[in-house]
C-alpha cells in the first residue's frame, strides 16, 4: 500500500451525542425521507386535450414499439400521431454512449465511471451522452442501467456501476440530470433485479423485503427522485411475477410509494401479457406490439382493460414528452454533436477510474530506464479494446492502438517493442493438401465454394479453430463433427466487446478439439448469397502457442519493463464461467512475470477476474472497457502523466470458490428457474465481512503514486443525518488522489439483519505535494436507516454505531464511535 499506516483518533463529539432527526412519532419510526419527494407532473391542459381527441387505435399505437420507416440504427421507435402533432419516439441504448449505426463517442464502461466515485463526472458523463443522442436524432436513452453486481460471473458488471448501493444511488442521479439537461429523455434500468444474465429471460428471484429495499431499490428509488422520465422493466421475474407484470414492484412501490409519473417500458421483448402487465403498471411494450397492439384493443373491447388504463398509460407518456418540450414544439433545436468536448470527458472518465490495484518496487508509474525500454506483450496492446458487448456496445469515433499511444508517449530514442503473446485471431491453417487457400477466401454473390479435403496433423495437440467471416457462418466439418454450429441463447446475437470481431470487422467463432496426429477430414462449405461471402478459416495450437509466449519472454528479457495487456470480454446475454482470465493469459503472465519483475498487466476486463499470477507481476492496472481514448488514457496513468484515480466498486474474489454466490446454486446461477438471494443484505463487501472471507481486492481498493495521511476525525448531527469531518494531507512527492470513504457500523438497537460497516459517504479529493484539505462528509437519515419488514418502513438505527473513515473497506484509517439517537417525540420534555 502506498499510503500512510491506519491510524485510530478517538471520537471529538461536538455538543456531545449525536442526534439524528426522525420522523415526529418517536423514536424507530421512521426518519424523515431521505430523497426529497418529486415534483409530480402537475396536470396538463395539453396532454389532457390530447387524450380526449385520441382514438383508441391511436392511443394504443403510442404504447408499444414498430418499425421505424426512417431508423438511425437505434434499438427502439414509437410512431407518433401526426394529426395530432405528436412526435414519434426514437429510443436508443445505451450506457457507455449512444447505441446508432454512426459514430458517437464511445466513453469508458460504466462501471469506470463508477470507479472515480465522482458524482460530478457523472454529471458530465450523463451530459455527452445526452447531447449526442438529441444530436443522432433521438429522444430517449436506454440507459443508465444500474443493477448491482451481485455475481462476479454477471455479463453486465461492466455495464453497471458497483455492488454498493449509496454509490449506485449518488451516480445514477447525477447522471440522470446529465442526461436529462440535455433534452433527451433517460430511463433506468432494469427494474429490478436483472443481476445476472444466465437465464435472464426467465429466471424468478426470490430476494426478501429488508434486502430488496436496502439494496437494489435505493438506486432506482434516486433515479427517480431525481427526474428520470421513463424506466424499464427487466425480463426475469421477482418473487413469483415477472418484471413486466409484477404488481407489488410496478405500482405499490415505483407508483404508490415512490411517486414515479414517467412511464414503464418493457425491456426488448420482456412484456408476456396484456391484462395482467397494464394491470400491475406496464405502460408500454417494446419494441413490438405482441401484448399491446391488437391484443390491447381486444381486451378493452371484452371489457377485460377498461380504457382509464390505456388513458393513465397514454398519460404518462405524454405528460413527459411535455415535460422535455416533445409536445409544443418547445425542445431546444437538436444541437450537433460536439466530438472534441466528448473525447475530452471519455479521457477524463477513463483516467479518473483507472484503479491501480497493486504496484511493488515503484513498477509503476514508468520512469527512467524503465521508460525508455519497453516490451508491450497482449492482444489488446494493439486491438484497443473499447467496450464491452451487446446493447452497450457503440460504433466509436476513433480509437487509437494503446501499443501507438505507448510509444507516443515513450518519445524519440525509446525502445518500444511488441510481441503478441496471446493469440485470439489465429494463425492461417498449414498449407492443406489440396492446396485449398483458407485466408481471405471471397465468395461471390449467388455462388457457393465448397471444399473437401485432408487436414494432416503432425503431433497430437489442442487446435482452437477460428473462423472469420461475412454474412452467413460456413459450415465446417472435421471429422464428421461441426466446427461451428448456432450457437444456443442470444449470445449470439450480441456484438460487439472484442473476441466476436476480428480487428476487420469480420465475425469471429472458435472451437476448441484434441486432435489426434493423422489426416483428418476437412469440408467446408460457404454460400455467397446475395451479398458475397469473405471468410477465412484459421488455428492456434499448443505449438503456436508456445511460440507467442517464447517470443513473448524473449521480448520481457530484452526490455526494461513490460506492459502486458490482458483481456477479459463479457457480453449481455451470456454471464461468464470461471473468474480466471479466458484462454491461456495466466500462463503467459506467468511466464512473462517470470523473463522480467517489472511487468504490469493492465486488465482490459468487465469486472473481477482472479490472479493467480498477482504476487509474482510488478503491478496490476485494472482499465476495464475504457472507451475510444482508453489507450491515451492507459499510457498517461502508466506514465504517471496522472494519478491513478479509480477504486474499486466491487469487491474481487481470490477464487471461483471463495464469493458470496459460490458454493450454492440455489444462490446462483439459481436451481429449477428459481434463485434465493439467501445472502440478504450481505451483498458485496458486506458479504465478505460477515463470513469472514479475505478477497483478493476489497470493495474502494485502488492506490495511488503519492502518499495520504488522514486525521482529526469529528463526528456531529447535521440535520436529519451526520456530518463527519477530518483532514487529509497529501504527504508525497506528487500531486494525487485519494477517495476519503466514510463507513458506518450496525446499531445495538435493531434487531434487523445489519452490514458490519456500510459506506455511508465519500469524497474524492486531489491533492498537491504537502497540501491539506479538511473535509465534511454527510452521513444521511437513509444511511442510518434499516427497513423493517414487519412495519414495512424505515427505522433509525440509534445508539452507538462505529465510525470509520479508511482507502477501502478494509483499510479504516480513522475510527470513532458515537451515539445516534432518536429526537424526542415533540411536545415531551
Ligand atoms: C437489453 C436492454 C436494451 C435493449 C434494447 C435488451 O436486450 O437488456 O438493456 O436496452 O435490449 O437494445
Amino acid at each position: 500500500m502506498s499510503d500512510t499506516v491506519s491510524r485510530r483518533s478517538a471520537l471529538r463529539l461536538l455538543g456531545g451525542a449525536v442526534t439524528v432527526a426522525a420522523a415526529a412519532t418517536g423514536a424507530l419510526a421512521a426518519p424523515a425521507r431521505a430523497l426529497a419527494p418529486r415534483t409530480v407532473t402537475p396536470v396538463s391542459p395539453r396532454v389532457e386535450t390530447l387524450l380526449a381527441l385520441l382514438t383508441l387505435d391511436e392511443k394504443i399505437s403510442l404504447l408499444h414499439g414498430a418499425q421505424d420507416p426512417h431508423s438511425l440504427g437505434q434499438a427502439g421507435y414509437v410512431p407518433g400521431v401526426a394529426r395530432l402533432a405528436i412526435p414519434p419516439l426514437r429510443l436508443a441504448d445505451g450506457p457507455a454512449g449512444v447505441r446508432v449505426t454512426q459514430h458517437a463517442t464511445a466513453l469508458p464502461a460504466p462501471v469506470l465511471l463508477a470507479a472515480a466515485f465522482d458524482p460530478v463526472l457523472a454529471r458530465e458523463y450523463g451530459e455527452v451522452i445526452g447531447r449526442e443522442g438529441r444530436a443522432l436524432g433521438q429522444d430517449v436513452l436506454l440507459s443508465p442501467m444500474i443493477n448491482l453486481i451481485r455475481t462476479p460471473y454477471a455479463g453486465r458488471n461492466f455495464e453497471t456501476l458497483s455492488e454498493d448501493p449509496l454509490l449506485c444511488a449518488d451516480l445514477v442521479a447525477e447522471e440522470i440530470r446529465g442526461i436529462q439537461s440535455q433534452g433527451l429523455i433517460a430511463t433506468v434500468k432494469h427494474f429490478a433485479m436483472n443481476n445476472q444474465e444466465q437465464d435472464r429471460l426467465t429466471l424468478d428471484v426470490r430476494i426478501a423485503e429488508q434486502p430488496l429495499r436496502e439494496l437494489e431499490f435505493r438506486g432506482f428509488e434516486a433515479a427517480l427522485a431525481a427526474g428520470a422520465g421513463a424506466v424499464m422493466g427487466a425480463y426475469n421475474k421477482v418473487n413469483g411475477a415477472f418484471a413486466c407484470e409484477n404488481k407489488p414492484i410496478l405500482s405499490d412501490v415505483l407508483r404508490d410509494g415512490w411517486g414515479f409519473d414517467g412511464w414503464v417500458m418493457s425491456d426488448w421483448f420482456a412484456a408476456h401479457s396484456t391484462v395482467a402487465a397494464i394491470t400491475a403498471g406496464l405502460d408500454m411494450e417494446m419494441p413490438s406490439g405482441n401484448y399491446f397492439a391488437g391484443a390491447l384493443k381486444e381486451a378493452v373491447h371484452s371489457g377485460s382493460v377498461p380504457e382509464e388504463l390505456v388513458d393513465r398509460s397514454v398519460h404518462r407518456v405524454l405528460s413527459v414528452m411535455e415535460r422535455f418540450g416533445l409536445l409544443d414544439g418547445s425542445a431546444p433545436a437538436r444541437p450537433d454533436r460536439d466530438p472534441q468536448a466528448g473525447a475530452r470527458t471519455a479521457l477524463k472518465v477513463a483516467k479518473a477510474g483507472a484503479t491501480l490495484l497493486h504496484n511493488r518496487h515503484a513498477t509503476l508509474p514508468l520512469t527512467g530506464p524503465a521508460a525508455r525500454s519497453i516490451a508491450v506483450i497482449g492482444p489488446t496492446g494493439t486491438i484497443p479494446f473499447v467496450s464491452g458487448g451487446g446493447s452497450a456496445h457503440v460504433v466509436p469515433e476513433h480509437a487509437q492502438s494503446p501499443l501507438d499511444a505507448l510509444r507516443a508517449r515513450a518519445g524519440q530514442g525509446a525502445r518500444v517493442s511488441y510481441a503478441l503473446g496471446e493469440d485470439i485471431f489465429g494463425k492461417p491453417l498449414p498449407g492443406a493438401s489440396s492446396g485449398a487457400d483458407f485466408e481471405g477466401q471471397h465468395v461471390a454473390p449467388g455462388a457457393t465454394w465448397t471444399y473437401d479435403g485432408t487436414l494432416t496433423v503432425a503431433d497430437p495437440d489442442e487446435w482452437t479453430f477460428c473462423i472469420h467471416y461475412s454474412g452467413d457462418r460456413p459450415k465446417v466439418f472435421l471429422d464428421g463433427t461441426e466446427l461451428f454450429p448456432p450457437a444456443p441463447g442470444l449470445g449470439e446475437y450480441f456484438s460487439g466487446g472484442l473476441v466476436g470481431a476480428a480487428p476487420d470487422g469480420l465475425a469471429v467463432r472458435r472451437r476448441t478439439l484434441e486432435l489426434a496426429a493423422g489426416a483428418h477430414r476437412l469440408t467446408v462449405t460457404a454460400k455467397g448469397r446475395t451479398a458475397g461471402q469473405l471468410f477465412r478459416l484459421r488455428r492456434t495450437t499448443g505449438a503456436t502457442r508456445a511460440a507467442d509466449v517464447a517470443e513473448a519472454v524473449r521480448a520481457a528479457r530484452a526490455a526494461a519493463s513490460v506492459v502486458l495487456f490482458a483481456y477479459e470480454d463479457a457480453t449481455e446475454g451470456a454471464d461468464r464461467t470461471r473468474l480466471a482470465l479466458p484462454g491461456h493469459q495466466n500462463e503467459l503472465i506467468a511466464a512473462v512475470a517470470a523473463a522480467n519483475s517489472r511487468t504490469a498487466v493492465v486488465l482490459n476486463t468487465s469486472s473481477s477476474t482472479t490472479m493467480p499470477w498477482l504476487d509474482h507481476t510488478g503491478a496490476v492496472l485494472q482499465m476495464y472497457y475504457p472507451g475510444q481514448e482508453g489507450a491515451e488514457a492507459t499510457a498517461a496513468v502508466l506514465f504517471g502523466d496522472c494519478d491513478p484515480g479509480g477504486r474499486l466498486t466491487q469487491t474481487f474474489p481470490v477464487s471461483d470458490t471463495r464469493h458470496p454466490v459460490a458454493g450454492d446454486p440455489r444462490r446462483y446461477p439459481g436451481a429449477n428457474g428459481t434463485e434465493e438471494y439467501s445472502e440478504g443484505i450481505n451483498l458485496g463487501y458486506r458479504w465478505y465481512d460477515t463470513e469472514g472471507v479475505a478477497p483478493l481486492f476489497p470493495f474502494g481498493h485502488g492506490l495511488s503514486y503519492t502518499t495520504f495521511e488522514y486525521s482529526g476525525l469529528t463526528v456531529r448531527p447535521d440535520g436529519d443525518g451526520l456530518a463527519v469531518g477530518f483532514t487529509v494531507r497529501n504527504t508525497g512527492q506528487r500531486t494525487g488522489i485519494t477517495v476519503a470513504q466514510v463507513y458506518l457500523g450496525p446499531s445495538p438497537d435493531l434487531r434487523l439483519d445489519q452490514a458490519r460497516r456500510a459506506l455511508a459517504g465519500y469524497r474524492r479529493l486531489e491533492l498537491e505535494p504537502g497540501g491539506a484539505r479538511q473535509v465534511t462528509v454527510r452521513v444521511s437519515a437513509r444511511s442510518l436507516s434499516s427497513w423493517d419488514p414487519e412495519r414495512h418502513g424505515w427505522v433509525l438505527g440509534t445508539g452507538t454505531r462505529e465510525i470509520s473513515v479508511g482507502v477501502s473497506a478494509r483499510e479504516p484509517r480513522l475510527i470513532c464511535r458515537g451515539q445516534v439517537r432518536s429526537p424526542e417525540p415533540a411536545g415531551q420534555p
